[in-house]
């Protein structure tokens, strides 16, 4: 049964009851973590969001009554304690606790509420995730996970403060909205008043922020919340949150400027940390030549080599057929990594796989200078030293060959270089290695549709100097794109937007969007064009992906507070749930099963 607060007023945060406060009298109030009964004395641990204290009734000094309600304390009874902070002896000192210094010896006790036993404990680490998010509640109650949200506020106010400084106006852009451009399914809303008719959550404001220069707004900004109806993975959620800006009479060097600053504040007031700038950049090229990623993590080295001219006259038929139709060879050297077990390279090797890579050559130079390799004997020795050399292989390190064409060979060595730096534990912890890829194609071919598709979307403009061939070679325009990776993940990206209505009427063209589609789809933003569109770009960050990084945590799962899982329902809400049919009829919208659908 809980007790009133009456006129009790908390004094301290209990994380923050500190050395500095011995022999102050002071309240705090939270929730009972663990109680100690040692005889005569209790020991309590007392949580709120900053943290723990400890808490000390002594039997041989309390009033009877407050020793007996302190012996009734259970884990997650909401507290009021009053006490008088004391000096630990040294003895009990616990410095793994910011409060251990200290302990709190209790005048008052005050239980606000009970609280029954929870599903798990709030200090298990070994609890199911879909448990720990159904009780998402007390699982928050964590000091970690709290942390991660603390985080996020204070990365958001960061970016707020930065921004409104540099004059951008926080301008919010519509939820239920018409389809977005990012590419991504989007979720629909039914209309009432327009049976049949349907909103679209955006994917992006991207629409809108354009209009908003069209406007004269400038420079906006807003944390806008992003919808997209994609397989989640650990750094993608349905839902998700961007810090999103557009600008007005400005190019690209600008816009990337700015965007190193904000992040070099938002680091700075975060962590501490001191982002080295100017930002190194790569273009896309050099970043898939090198890394096999357009988001290389540079924390460690392993860069791609291109070996194609010195196997070219090879006879080792899955080299030669590569090379034969058009394709490359290229590996990496991962050094030290001579002692991989064999299991291990066999289990690279179908790893590879996943990225269509249909094999995985390996060559290993023991520390003693042997050379080891199940492709030995299709090279002569001479042809086998060239490679070697190529790599640069010295003895202890192995060497990784995959033959294929430009894009599987890349990719599938880029994701290589990326699990053996994991598992090798060739990454420093606390190391921030951004860098923006620019030059980023402005069209990507698809040979399963036949048909281009915007690389970022259709209002990116093409570089000046690549205009000419966008009727004659579309595929080799670059775009005035760019995005900012840090360790491998992609932190934001954006675009200088086109900004004429009859280069954006081409770009649909080569895009096969129709003219009716497209004014369908998009007709506000060209009509928009028409009144006077100042040059613009901008850029959005993944709030969420920038944060984990931040956080040091493992899934952007772990900066939001409530997250869905992997099937894209919330075990806490139990969302998506069936809707009351009497609403569906009003929508006019009738559910009809798929064969498959179980009863
Ligand atoms: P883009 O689609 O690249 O660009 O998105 C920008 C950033 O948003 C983050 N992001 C996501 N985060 C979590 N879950 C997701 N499902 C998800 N999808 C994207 C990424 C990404 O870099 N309108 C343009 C920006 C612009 O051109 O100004 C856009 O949305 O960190
Ligand atoms: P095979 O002759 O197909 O048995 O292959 C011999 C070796 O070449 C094996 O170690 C394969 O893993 C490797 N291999 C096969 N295909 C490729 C490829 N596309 N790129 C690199 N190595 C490959």
């Amino acid at each position: 049964m809980g007790e009133l607060l009456g006129a009790r007023r908390r004094t301290s945060m209990c994380g923050e009851v500190g050395a500095e406060s011995v022999g102050r009298e002071v309240v705090v109030m939270g929730w009972v973590g663990r109680r100690r009964d040692l005889g005569r004395l209790i020991f309590i641990t007392v949580r709120d969001r900053s943290g723990l204290v400890q808490a000390v009734v002594n039997g041989d000094e309390a009033a009877p009554e407050l020793f007996a309600r302190a012996e009734s304390l259970r884990g997650e009874y909401v507290v009021a304690v009053t006490g008088t902070v004391s000096r630990r002896a040294d003895k009990d000192v616990n410095t793994s606790m910011k409060t251990g210094e200290v302990e709190i010896i209790v005048s008052d006790l005050v239980i606000l509420n009970e609280a029954e036993t929870p599903p798990f404990s709030v200090a298990d680490e070994g609890v199911r995730d879909d448990t720990r998010l159904k009780y998402r509640y007390i699982d928050l109650r964590r000091e970690d996970r709290m942390r991660n949200l603390i985080l996020r506020d204070r990365a958001v106010r960061s970016a707020r403060n930065f921004l409104a400084a540099e004059g951008f106006l926080e301008i919010e852009t519509p939820i239920l909205a018409n389809t977005s451009p990012e590419g991504a399914r989007d979720y629909l809303v039914p209309s009432r008043v327009h049976p049949g008719a349907f909103y679209a959550l955006p994917q992006s404001p991207q629409v809108f922020k354009q209009l908003l220069m069209v406007a004269g707004a400038d420079r906006y900004y807003q944390i806008a919340r992003c919808f997209r109806d994609e397989d989640l993975r650990a750094d993608r959620q349905p839902e998700f949150t961007q810090i999103d800006m557009e600008l007005s009479f400005v190019g690209e060097e600008d816009i990337i400027a700015l965007n190193e600053r904000m992040m070099r504040t938002i680091f700075m007031e975060t962590l501490g940390y001191e982002i080295p700038l100017p930002i190194p950049r790569l273009t896309y090229r050099e970043a898939m030549d090198r890394f096999g990623s357009d988001k290389p993590d540079l924390r460690f080295g392993m860069e791609l080599v291109d070996i194609t001219d010195s196997v070219r006259g090879t006879g080792f038929a899955v080299f030669r057929s590569a090379i034969d139709a058009g394709g490359t060879v290229r590996g990496i050297r991962a050094p030290g990594c001579a002692d991989l077990p064999r299991k291990r390279i066999d289990a690279l090797a179908l790893f590879v796989r996943d990225y269509r890579a249909k094999g995985l050559a390996w060559i290993t130079i023991t520390p003693s200078g042997e050379v080891k390799s199940a492709i030995a004997k299709f090279f002569t020795p001479e042809e086998l030293g060239e490679i070697i050399k190529k790599f640069g292989a010295e003895p202890g390190d192995i060497i990784f060959i995959c033959a294929d064409k430009y894009s599987v060979v890349t990719n599938a060595l880029g994701a290589l270089r990326q699990e053996i730096a994991r598992g090798r534990g060739m990454i420093r912890p606390g190391d921030y290695r951004f860098v923006w890829i620019t030059e980023f194609p402005l069209l990507e071919w698809s040979e399963e549709d036949a048909r281009f598709y915007a690389t970022h979307h259709p209002f990116t403009a093409p570089m000046d100097e690549d205009i000419p061939f966008l009727g004659s070679d579309p595929g080799r325009v670059r775009a005035k794109a760019y995005d900012l990776a840090l360790n491998g993940f992609e932190l934001g990206g954006g675009s200088v937007r086109i900004h004429r209505a009859d280069i954006q009427r081409r770009m649909f063209e080569i895009l096969g969007i129709t003219p009716e589609r497209a004014e369908e789809a998009f007709g506000h933003l060209l009509t928009a064009f028409r009144y006077g569109a100042p040059p613009h770009g901008g850029l959005a960050f993944g709030l969420d992906r920038l944060v984990m990084l931040i956080a040091g945590a493992e899934a952007i799962r772990d900066v939001i507070a409530f997250p869905k899982v992997k099937d894209a329902s919330c075990p806490l809400t139990n969302a998506p749930a069936a809707a009351d049919p009497a609403q569906l009829a009003e929508l006019c919208v009738e559910i009809r099963r798929k064969e498959s659908d179980p009863e």
